[in-house]
């Protein structure tokens, strides 16, 4: 039984921040003390398995060592200059980045968030091709700010950013057709988030990609992957670009956020040789993009990703969960890649969500109704699996 004194604490905890808090979030009823690995745990001392990943940027798990101590020992020495002035830890970070990155891919611009980093490739679109227009696709999401929202023509976004920035187009996901009829010389970029994840886990075939590459290269359009969510070894690769999933396609442009810093916000565009030659001084910038805490976490996570061997584990433990959710009669499908995965049931998925939820395992909903995501951290185990397996056979 929990303790009295703790349950009235995180009553008052939550009653507080839905005073202060702007309504914006539809939130769990969890309180979040700390973590660690797969584990969030609340002040009362309770464990949610944490499926969920907070919100896919618990790529590393929840405060992994290596991250922990690469940001206190940077924070002894210095918390932030802009890039005004030179950094190894910021030159450490670009160096790591561009080297687990497609060949073809050889710099890096840093900035803060998914959408910052969606905002700048189409910038940068712009300034390499001389041209205006931005074709993205139905189903996608690429953030909340201006252009970014423009974009995005998922769900009831477009509205919520009106008014829109003009001259984005929308072709429809997985049609190449679509594009083709409207990728004239006018377009810039042709942005694409190559695993929509908010949609409820979608995926093209990977002759779509080729075909994508070839029409951009024919058209002289620049081809954005929005690796926001499937980037930093969430599919079992470093990234979606590049991988047997994309046909091999590198695009020219892949913006990154979410896991890419283990929770300290970071965002990065990863650019080819071909843009990297259009964007001159001044052209982009950011005041805490490139700050030296963000860039000892990208270091530490990367390096975090590669010595604990979680792309290899992300492989192994997919298979492992494909396997046994076969076992689960009402998962109908299972779509996605590597940990961005979506469980389709036969019927809603939003009542699982919540039996899960009471069985102390936090998964993500979407805007599929019957699909339930699962962007759990790198590290997860296949006994993890196994909790999940059992609490699924209870909960449906
Ligand atoms: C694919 C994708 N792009 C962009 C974004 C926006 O990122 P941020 O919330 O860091 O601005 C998100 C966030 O969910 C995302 O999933």
């Amino acid at each position: 039984m929990k303790p009295v004194a703790a349950t009235r604490k995180l009553a008052d905890i939550i009653s507080l921040e839905e005073q202060y808090q702007l309504a914006t979030y539809k939130k769990m009823p969890v309180v979040a003390e700390r973590g660690e690995g797969v584990w969030i745990y609340t002040s009362d001392g309770e464990r949610y398995l944490d499926l969920y990943g907070g919100h896919a940027v618990a790529g590393t798990g929840h405060c992994h060592p290596r991250v922990v101590k690469a940001i206190k020992d940077q924070m002894e020495k210095l918390l932030f200059y802009s890039n005004l002035v030179y950094s190894e830890t910021r030159a450490r970070a670009a160096e790591k980045l561009v080297s687990i990155a497609p060949e073809s891919v050889t710099k890096a611009f840093f900035c803060n968030s998914g959408t910052e980093a969606n905002e700048n490739a189409m910038r940068m679109a712009r300034m390499t091709t001389g041209r205006e227009n931005i074709v993205t696709f139905s189903g996608g999401f690429h953030g909340r700010t201006a252009d970014a929202i423009s974009a995005t023509f998922l769900g009831k976004y477009r509205e919520i950013g009106k008014p829109n920035v003009p001259g984005h187009l929308k072709a429809e996901f997985g049609d190449i057709d679509s594009v083709q009829a409207i990728a004239d010389d006018s377009v810039a970029a042709v942005m694409i988030e190559p695993i929509q994840s908010m949609a409820g886990v979608k995926m093209a075939e990977p002759s779509f990609y080729r075909a994508l590459r070839e029409l951009c290269d024919i058209r002289g359009i620049v081809l954005i992957y929005d690796e926001v969510q499937t980037g930093v070894g969430r599919t079992g690769e470093w990234f979606f670009s590049g991988s047997d999933a994309s046909d091999g396609v590198v695009p020219d442009i892949i913006s990154l956020a979410k896991s890419l810093g283990s929770g300290i916000p970071v965002g990065a565009c990863l650019v080819t040789e071909r843009i990297a030659s259009h964007i001159k001084e001044n052209d982009l910038g950011t005041t805490f993009g490139g700050g030296m805490i963000a860039m000892a976490a990208v270091v530490a996570t990367l390096e975090a990703i590669e010595g604990d061997r979680m792309l290899q584990n992300v492989r192994e433990v997919e298979g492992y969960l494909r396997e046994r959710l076969q076992e689960v009669e009402q998962v109908v499908n299972v779509h996605g890649r590597g940990f961005l995965l979506g469980l389709e049931f036969a019927d809603k998925a939003k009542p699982v969500h919540e039996s899960l939820l009471e069985r102390k395992i936090i998964t993500g909903t979407s805007s599929d109704p019957k699909v339930l995501r699962l962007l759990p951290p790198l590290c997860l185990q296949k006994d993890e699996v196994d909790l999940l397996v059992e609490a699924l056979q209870k909960a449906v």
